[in-house]
């Protein structure tokens, strides 16, 4: 094995208002979170049902923001642009200057984040890995990224980032993206077979697609529950990034 993987994340603040230009203090809340979220050091973690225990896997994966930009010169890892664009979709103009976003940082050298107001109630999206290099990274909506300034309950823990890069390491959602069905998957074995998304804050057990006693494995951080309900990833998610970092996302970390 390996010691802790660490990623050079830069963050691009995109705003049309002032709020929407969040502090730095604002962008290094998420960066904390995030390292304890992907080595299992949360302090939530203690909610897990002892029956899910031995699930909970630390990812051995750490995040800082870039010391350097890609012009070789010193850097905070977080860029500040203004915008005319009022909200932002699905459609990856953030992330492209010529349409009011900002130019990605090379995307296999960098985990670029860009936080600006999404539209349409969207928390974050994010690029699977094997896709265009233009457009890969995660996006977040400024009211739901770290845990002070404008972060708003219950999506102020951080954890939208968190849930993101899951998908940016190739984690699918737990329940297997086939509506409420049983046999959409996850392609991780060690997490229960579930039939559809759990949100709000669950309660212990839910169970679904015969997957009783212990139900629903909906703490996990690729359900959909409010931020305080989602607290860990499990050993086999922990492997499936892990093999992601080591083939198509191994520049970002040698
Ligand atoms: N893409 C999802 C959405 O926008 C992210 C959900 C994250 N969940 C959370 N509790 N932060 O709805
Ligand atoms: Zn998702
Ligand atoms: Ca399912």
């Amino acid at each position: 094995a390996r010691g802790p993987v660490r990623i050079p994340v830069v963050v691009h603040v995109v705003s049309t208002t002032a709020a929407q230009n969040i502090s730095d203090a604002q962008v290094e809340s998420q960066i904390m979170v995030l390292n304890k979220d992907f080595r299992a050091t949360n302090d939530d973690i203690d909610t897990v049902p002892p029956v899910f225990e031995q699930l909970i896997g630390d990812a051995g994966i750490e995040f800082f923001l870039a010391d350097t930009g890609p012009d070789g010169r010193p850097s905070n890892g977080i860029t500040r642009t203004t915008t005319e664009v009022d909200s932002f979709d699905q459609n990856d103009g953030v992330k492209s200057a010529e349409t009011g976003g900002a130019d990605p940082w090379p995307t296999q050298r960098y985990l670029n984040i860009w936080v600006c107001a999404l539209g349409g109630g969207l928390l974050g999206y994010a690029q699977f890995p094997g896709g265009p290099v233009a457009t890969d990274g995660v996006v977040i909506t400024y009211t739901a990224f770290g845990t002070t300034g404008t972060a708003r309950a219950p999506f102020n823990l951080g954890r939208t980032a968190t849930h993101e890069i899951g998908h940016y390491l190739n984690l699918f959602h737990i329940w297997g993206d086939d509506g409420t069905g049983c046999r959409g998957s996850d392609e991780v074995a060690d997490t229960p077979n579930q039939g559809g998304q759990n949100v709000g804050m669950p309660r212990f057990p839910h169970i679904s697609c015969g997957n009783g006693p212990h139900g629903d494995l909906f703490m996990d951080y690729m359900d959909y529950t409010d931020d305080a309900g989602m607290v860990m990833f499990t050993k086999g998610q922990g492997v499936r990034m892990g093999a992601c970092l080591d083939g198509v996302r191994k520049a970002l970390w040698t």
